[in-house]
């Protein structure tokens, strides 16, 4: 079974077993005897059967089991001690382990609140304002229910309850690590000195544009979608002026996967202020990466990038030899961009398709009718790229992979998610059956420029209830905290920096640090085995734990983030900052 599997099935057996108390607790009351037992036994197997996938998540890393262990199971241990044996004896009056039975479920369904609101890291409150929780509940229905407690019994009860809630609260409100706050006032300045210089004016405003024969509402460059596509070579100065005609909520450019000195960055609030309507912001930096990379405005940047406002970045290290394809992806007011577009090509021209993933979920994309070879990822030349067919590749949110072939005399075809969207002539192919091509086990290995690490960070992303802000929500978390109450990752220049990313949540979440590129090391503890992959957007599936290593050599404050940019709003982002 998978990590993520076990995480699903645990959930299940734990709902059943609270919702087994519980019902099996009310039958009792009214008196319902083989529906009450028949519910406890339920519940019985179902806390049973936990100990399995307990110890299973266990095993496949701490982070996973953590907080069913040190408060799932002493409370669900409690469940069984108390309303067991009182089952078993319960031969002529049922409504007499009612309440042990209620116990139980409120111990049970305890112990799923903290799983599905808190998560990891588990901590004393927490533990203890469960433990509160339970009694209290109990007590509860122990009055309601007129059992009559002995009054020692209530006295222990309500002091347990008022004792485990003080210090869970107590324990809760004691302030942590306070996150140190980026930039307050004076962002960083580029230093530049003048060189060939590529110059570009971006104007975002409200525009209509036509995607797949309809009119859509959205936010643009150049009333576009997606904005110009900038082109430099190698060496060269880029110099984008950003202008704002009209969105209200601000923009700036971010550059993504291109490592930019910080003051570059395109980051409201870390690394400049939002660019306003009437407002203007010059980005200067030197291209010195080649590769495929694509901007988008970081204000608002849920909204702002669904709604239209990003293009594509280009660097080549000289003049483009054969044909040079960009496939930017995107779901723009729920339709496909780009449009399916064929172009003829001449047998034995070498053809180099530059894949964007600008969407915040995966897309499936397979390339039909040739062989190829996926010559780099996120920019970076892949070491030794064999050549594959009949194999589809996965581009996290905010990816990019570079494919090249040459040109077949017979047509060839490219499927994003199934749907064709670029081919050199007619005819159909099935892609759906394809196997997927994993990246770390492709391409020629080269031994790991590093062997030991300064620093060690452990990122467990999760959801988990939120209350520091003006409204509870259900956020996304990292190590049980949501931005901005997430500590930074302090580094020091030059460290060798080691993250390891851990998904303990029932959705992808496509991991994106800025201003670095990551070299993977291991996923689910088997270490990379194919061509050194350096990743700045890589997808953490549920369950899987990845580790990446990377050089603190961009001194700054950058943002590190989930790319699923709906997650990142929902408080799944966080800062490396250099000390
Ligand atoms: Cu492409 Cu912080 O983002
Ligand atoms: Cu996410």
């Amino acid at each position: 079974m998978t990590t993520a599997s076990l995480l699903a099935a645990d959930l299940v057996l734990t709902v059943l077993a609270a919702a087994g108390w519980l019902g099996g607790g009310a039958a009792a009351a009214a008196r319902r005897r083989p529906l009450a037992l028949a519910l406890a036994a339920v519940a019985l197997l179902a806390t049973l059967a936990r100990a399995s996938t307990v110890v299973a998540l266990a095993r496949a890393g701490w982070w996973f089991a953590a907080e069913k262990v040190v408060v799932a199971a002493p409370l669900s241990l409690a469940a069984v001690a108390v309303a067991g044996p009182r089952l078993l004896r319960a031969a002529d009056d049922i409504r007499s382990v009612a309440v042990p039975l209620l116990f139980a479920g409120y111990a049970v369904s305890a112990a799923l609140l903290v799983t599905v609101l808190h998560g990891y890291p588990v901590s004393a409150s927490v533990g203890l304002l469960a433990v509160a929780g339970v009694v209290a509940a109990t007590a509860v229905s122990w009055r309601l229910l007129d059992a009559r407690p002995s009054r020692t019994v209530s006295r222990v009860a309500v002091a347990v309850a008022v004792a485990a809630l003080l210090a869970g609260t107590g324990l809760a409100v004691t302030p942590g690590t306070a996150p140190a706050a980026p930039h307050e006032h004076g962002y960083p300045q580029a230093r530049i000195s003048d060189q060939p210089t590529r110059r570009f004016t971006l104007t975002a405003g409200t525009a209509t544009v036509r995607v797949g024969g309809h009119d859509v509402a959205a936010w643009a460059f150049d009333a576009q979608v997606p904005g110009p596509e900038l082109t430099a070579t190698v060496g060269d100065v880029v110099e984008v002026t950003l202008r704002n005609r009209d969105i209200g909520r601000g923009v700036t450019l971010h550059w993504h996967g291109y490592d930019v000195p910080n003051g570059q960055d395109g980051v409201p609030g870390v690394t400049q202020a939002a660019v306003l309507p009437g407002q203007e912001f010059v980005y200067r930096f030197r291209a010195d990466q080649a590769g495929t990379y694509w901007y988008h405005t970081h204000s608002v940047s849920d909204v702002g990038v669904r709604m239209g406002l990003y293009g594509v970045l280009v660097v080549r290290p000289g003049p483009a030899t054969g044909l040079d394809v960009v496939v930017p992806v995107h779901t723009l007011a729920d339709r496909p961009l780009p449009d399916a577009r064929v172009e003829s090509v001449e047998a034995g021209v070498p053809v180099r398709l530059r894949l964007i993933n600008t969407d915040s979920t995966t897309h499936r994309y397979a390339l039909a009718g040739t062989d190829f070879r996926v010559a780099a990822i996120d920019g970076h030349e892949l070491s030794g790229p064999t050549p594959v067919r009949d194999t589809a590749v996965l581009i996290p949110a905010g990816g990019r992979y570079d494919l090249v072939f040459d040109a077949p005399a017979t047509p060839v075809a490219l499927h994003v998610d199934g749907r064709r969207v670029y081919s050199t002539g007619a005819g159909s192919t099935a892609t759906d059956g394809w196997p997927v091509l994993d990246p770390l086990s492709y391409g020629r290995p080269a031994p790991a420029p590093w062997s030991r690490f300064d620093r060690d960070f452990t990122l467990v992303l999760d959801r988990g209830l939120d209350l520091r802000g003006l409204l509870p929500r259900y956020a996304h978390t990292v190590n049980g905290a949501a931005d901005p109450d997430i500590p930074p990752q302090v580094v020091r220049r030059d460290d060798v920096v080691r993250f390891t990313i851990v998904n303990r949540s029932q959705v992808v979440h496509p991991w994106h640090l800025h201003g670095h590129h990551v070299l993977v090391l291991a996923r689910d503890r088997r270490p990379a085995t194919g061509s050194p992959l350096w990743l700045d957007s890589f997808d953490v599936r549920p369950g899987e734990v990845w580790e990446v290593a990377f050089r603190a050599d961009n001194p700054g404050v950058w943002a590190n983030h989930c790319h699923n940019l709906g997650h990142a709003d929902a408080g799944m982002m966080l800062h490396l900052v250099y000390s």
